[in-house]
């Protein structure tokens, strides 16, 4: 148990997406959020510190990249993965889904294809689909327990029009952290192919014991190459509202046509405030992200064990890391409509209907983790009391 954790912060009244925007979303009353992914934690106090010191200075107006914040980044980077990057690799961007955005409308031409495996963060249906670019799905393979990729289809599926591999490392909304031997086979489809690697690996930084994030551009030269990888501290230290990020680019031509495109698209501007932010995160943030990880991992084994006790028919999938629960619905034996009615309705919780993850997630609810215990309890209370009606 963490006491920092343990406390409450009331979010309500705070324009927040999850907590003041749920009901009307969710079309309900009072709904217990458990949805969106951010989190209901105060960021380490050296983070508030830092932003608070730079908001006293009371002048706001354009910045320039920091050195100190380079530096910050690619210190993480090395302690945290072991990957070593110059300044000059890192390109900042204003979000995550937006740089991917980007990257797709910057190298590919309409009817390109790109491939995705659902069930998968569901922005990456349209980042792609928005540029009139076409969509091909690989999807993960579930056995009961865990998912997997499946190089097989893969294979099959690529063709001469094929030419990005959207990867989700570690995978939203299923929790698998990719193992070296699953990295390296599909790196050997992708360099066989030529297809360049956009790599989401925002959630890389919460990955639980006796698991490994490893960025799939450190495994050879030939995925240096062709990885753009793109990353942020926005889940790890709760800074999504500052909408701060970056790409790792290491091929300079790669690097170089995505910094003319951003500039082209006056795209290339950052929040100094969140540059600040990260630099704290970066630089005093870990000690609060060990306790995080630790807390994290202790609510998922305090959903576990209640699921099983008093909802046997959820069954829980094994995460390995992100604070996101994935949670098989199929013996409940409702539709995903269904299931979101009685969700809202009944047990007036939000959580993500498994749908909106590609048509392979619809027997499942993702549930947001990033809270207190006490928070999770009355979540799950409230699920109880909808699942006790229906038996
Ligand atoms: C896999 C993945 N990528 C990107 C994002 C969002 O990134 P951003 O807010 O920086 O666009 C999320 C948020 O949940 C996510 O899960």
């Amino acid at each position: 148990m963490s006491a920092r954790f343990d406390q409450a912060v009331n979010r309500k009244g705070t324009n927040s997406m999850k907590w003041d925007g749920v009901d009307e979303l969710y079309n309900g009353e009072n709904l217990w959020p458990m949805w969106v992914a951010d989190m209901d934690f105060q960021v380490p106090s050296a983070v508030i510190e830092a932003v608070q010191q730079e908001v006293s200075k009371g002048v706001f107006g354009y910045p320039i990249r920091s050195a100190a914040v380079d530096f910050a980044v690619q210190s993480w980077l090395q302690r945290r993965f072991d990957l070593e990057i110059d300044a000059e690799h890192i390109v900042y961007t204003s979000g995550v889904v937006p740089a991917i955005s980007q990257i797709i409308k910057q190298f590919t031409e309409p009817g390109d294809k790109v491939i995705i495996q659902p069930p998968v963060y569901y922005p990456f249906f349209k980042v792609v689909s928005n540029h009139d670019r076409e969509l091909i799905e690989n999807p993960l393979v579930f056995d009961g327990v865990q998912y997997k990729m499946d190089f097989e289809h893969l294979k099959s599926v690529i063709d001469d029009k094929t030419k990005i591999m959207l990867l989700c490392s570690p995978h939203n909304p299923v929790g698998r952290v990719w193992t070296e031997e699953e990295l390296k086979e599909l790196a050997e489809i992708c360099v066989e192919h030529d297809l360049l690697v956009i790599s989401d690996e925002i959630h890389c930084d919460i990955v639980f014991k006796g698991h490994k994030h490893l960025p799939i551009a450190s495994l050879s030269e030939e995925m240096r190459k062709r990885t753009i990888t793109c990353m942020a501290p926005s889940k790890t230290f709760n800074l999504a509202g500052l909408q701060t990020s970056y790409t790792v680019i290491f091929n300079p031509t790669l690097r170089r046509q995505f910094k003319n495109h951003l500039s082209q698209e006056f795209l290339n501007m950052f929040s100094q405030i969140g540059a600040v932010a990260m630099e704290a995160a970066y630089t005093m943030g870990e000690e609060w992200l060990e306790e995080l990880i630790d807390y994290v991992e202790g609510n998922v084994q305090f959903v576990k064990l209640y699921i099983e006790e008093h909802m046997p028919k959820i069954k829980v999938v094994n995460p390995e890391g992100t604070y996101l629960l994935w949670m098989d619905c199929t013996d409940l034996g409702m539709t995903a409509a269904e299931r979101k009615k009685w969700l809202t309705t009944e047990a007036k919780v939000a959580l993500s209907n498994g749908i909106v993850f590609g048509k392979e997630g619809e027997p499942f609810e993702r549930i947001n983790l990033a809270c207190s215990r006490a928070s999770v309890q009355e979540g799950l209370n409230r699920i109880k009391r909808g699942y006790d009606k229906l038996t």
